[in-house]
C-alpha cells in the first residue's frame, strides 16, 4: 500500500527505484545489499512480514547485521483491544492496537496511537474515553478480528464474541472477557505523522480475581497474556526473572 507513510520512510516506487541503483546506494558502502533492504515494506500492518521466503532463512552467526531501512520494528509490543464511546452521541466500539504504552508512573497514563482515518478515533476524539482491555491467548482471533474489521459497518462486540461491562469512571465499556482493564481518560492528543498520539491517565484498573493469590497478589503469569512482535501473536512465555533479580542478595527481600 502507497501510503504517505511509506514514502516519507522511502518505501513504494520511489524506494524500489533507490534501491535498484544497487551500485550507488549509500547503505551499499557498509556492504549491504539492496535487495536485503527492500525486502520488508513497513506498512499498514503494524509490523506483519512481506519477506521473500528466500530472505528469511537465517544467516550464519559472524555475518555483519543487515542495514535496514528506518521502520517500527519495536519488538514484542502489547497488542490491546480498545473499547471506546458510549456518550457524546458516539456508538460503542473495539479496535486493536499494537501501538501502545506506559508513559507514566505518577499519575499513571498510557498511550495509544491511532490513525486519524480509524472510525475509532473520532469516538475517542469526541468522548476523551477508552478503556485498554487486556487479552489472553485465548483471545487471539477476537484481538485479530476486531484489527480487520470496522465499526462503521460492523458490531465487532458480536463479531468477536466480546461482551460489555459497564465502568466505574468511564462511560466507554469494559470487556469483560479480557482479566485487565484499564479505564482511561485523554489528557492530550498529539499529531505525529500517520497516527495521532492519545496521552491518556488510567483513572480505574479493573482485574480478574482469578488472578489474584489468597494474599490478593496479583499471579500474571497465570494470564497467558498475548504479545505481538513483527506482524505475529505470540503467547507470553516463561518468567525469566523478575524486577531486581540480578541484584539480589539471596536472604533479602524482593525489590518492588
Ligand atoms: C494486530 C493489530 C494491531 C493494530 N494496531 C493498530 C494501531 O496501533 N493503531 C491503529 O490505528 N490501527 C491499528 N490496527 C488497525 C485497526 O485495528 C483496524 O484498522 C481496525 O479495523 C480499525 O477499527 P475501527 O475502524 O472500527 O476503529 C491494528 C490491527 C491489528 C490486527
Amino acid at each position: 500500500m502507497a501510503t504517505g507513510e511509506n514514502r516519507r520512510r522511502g518505501g513504494g516506487a520511489a524506494a524500489k527505484k533507490s534501491a535498484a541503483k544497487s551500485s550507488t546506494s549509500p547503505r551499499q558502502q557498509y556492504g549491504r545489499p539492496a535487495e536485503v533492504v527492500r525486502s520488508r515494506d513497513d506498512d499498514d500492518r503494524h509490523g506483519s512480514r512481506r519477506i521473500r521466503p528466500e530472505a528469511s532463512e537465517p544467516v550464519s552467526s559472524g555475518q555483519a547485521k543487515r542495514l535496514w531501512k528506518p521502520s517500527t520494528l519495536l519488538a514484542p509490543v502489547p497488542v490491546v483491544l480498545v473499547s471506546c464511546g458510549g456518550r457524546a452521541e458516539q456508538p460503542e466500539n473495539i479496535i486493536t492496537v499494537a501501538w501502545a504504552g506506559t508513559v507514566c508512573s505518577d499519575p499513571p497514563m498510557l498511550s495509544i496511537s491511532i490513525r486519524p482515518d480509524r472510525f475509532s478515533h473520532a469516538i475517542i476524539t469526541a468522548t476523551r474515553e477508552f478503556v485498554v482491555n487486556i487479552p489472553t491467548q485465548d483471545l487471539a482471533k477476537a484481538t485479530d478480528l476486531c484489527g480487520m474489521k470496522s465499526g462503521r459497518d460492523t458490531d465487532k462486540f458480536a463479531l468477536a464474541g466480546l461482551s460489555r461491562v459497564a465502568g466505574e469512571v468511564v462511560s466507554a465499556p469494559l470487556l469483560a472477557e479480557c482479566p485487565l482493564n484499564l479505564e482511561c481518560k485523554v489528557r492530550k492528543t498529539v499529531k505525529l505523522g500517520s497516527h495521532d498520539l492519545f496521552v491518556a491517565e488510567i483513572v480505574a484498573v479493573h482485574v480478574s480475581p482469578e488472578l489474584l493469590d489468597r494474599r490478593g497478589k496479583l499471579c500474571l503469569e497465570q494470564a497467558r497474556l498475548l504479545a505481538y512482535a513483527h506482524g505475529e501473536y505470540y503467547g507470553l512465555g516463561k518468567r525469566v526473572g523478575f524486577f531486581g533479580f540480578s541484584v539480589k542478595r539471596p536472604g533479602t527481600p524482593r525489590r518492588r
